[in-house]
């Protein structure tokens, strides 16, 4: 695997872009090469076995283009398929996300966390084992969120629209009294302004960004495919969906006037 290769970085749509910035704070030099599968979001309420086909076609695509690592920037995605795609692709690292229960459940004060999530991660089986993990001694309260991942998409940030279904989301996880809230799912740090105004300052707000960030590094690092080379690393945007629609939200969630989004081909 060539060192100078891009890490490709994949989800439904714009929500892995969360991740994607935490890798380009951590990794500067490394191009990166972003796959949106718009013409597929949202995978939440899809069934799993059309997911897991769906995600193994769009690691192909991105394997044609050389990367060096993939990162599966999506919990649906990781939860519907994440072996399956290292199955398929031995000799190419590939990083997951799943929801940060395990920081929850070390965070938590009063024992009680709400999960926000799609559907389908929900009735993972990666999801039950991580309840089983980490859930045991805690009051675990999941909360399937649809409709969000489509308002990210469509770059309402701070809709009232948003902020109702929001609301609609949050309250009785609130009722609960939850200290501590998992976003379960990357398109969800979006909203994290708003998610903050509902919640209040007491609750404690976890994304995996970061975390999925780090672990990129380190994989890169046990790999040996670290860019040697000091440059300033380039970012690539592809979209299976419509690139003039993909531009504009991508443009405002990267925070650049604009960027060039390009089609990339992948089979129904
Ligand atoms: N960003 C994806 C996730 O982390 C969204 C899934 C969807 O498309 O429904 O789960």
């Amino acid at each position: 695997m060539s060192e100078i290769a891009a890490i490709g970085v994949f989800d439904s749509g714009v929500g892995g872009l969360s991740i994607l910035k935490e890798i380009r704070q951590l990794l500067p030099g490394e191009d990166l090469t972003y796959l949106a599968d718009s013409a597929y979001c949202p995978y939440g309420t899809k069934p799993v076995s059309e997911i897991r086909a769906r995600i193994l076609k769009v690691a192909a695509f991105l394997s044609g283009l050389g990367v060096k690592a993939i990162v599966v920037a999506c919990n649906t995605a990781s939860i519907a398929g994440l072996d399956q795609v290292r199955e398929a692709y031995p000799l190419i690292p590939v990083i997951g996300v799943e929801p940060a229960l395990k920081p929850a459940h070390g965070l938590t004060r009063n024992g009680k966390i709400g999960v926000l999530a799609t559907s389908l991660t929900l009735k993972g089986d990666r999801f039950s084992v991580l309840v089983e993990q980490f859930g045991a001694d805690v009051e675990v309260y999941t909360k399937p969120a649809p409709g969000l991942v489509e308002l990210v998409e469509a770059g309402k940030l701070d809709t009232p629209e948003t902020e109702t279904l929001l609301h609609q989301y949050l309250d009785p996880l609130l009722e609960k009294q939850i200290d501590t809230l998992v976003l379960g799912c990357t398109h969800y740090p979006f909203l994290i302004p708003m998610i903050r105004n509902i919640c209040g300052p007491k609750v404690t707000i976890l994304d995996t960004g970061l975390a999925v960030a780090k672990q990129t590094v380190r994989v890169l690092e046990q790999n040996r495919i670290l860019n040697p080379r000091p440059r300033v690393g380039e970012e690539t945007f592809y979209t299976s969906g419509d690139p003039e629609v993909v531009n504009e939200v991508v443009a405002k969630l990267w925070s650049k006037k604009s960027v060039k989004v390009l089609k990339a081909q992948i089979e129904a």
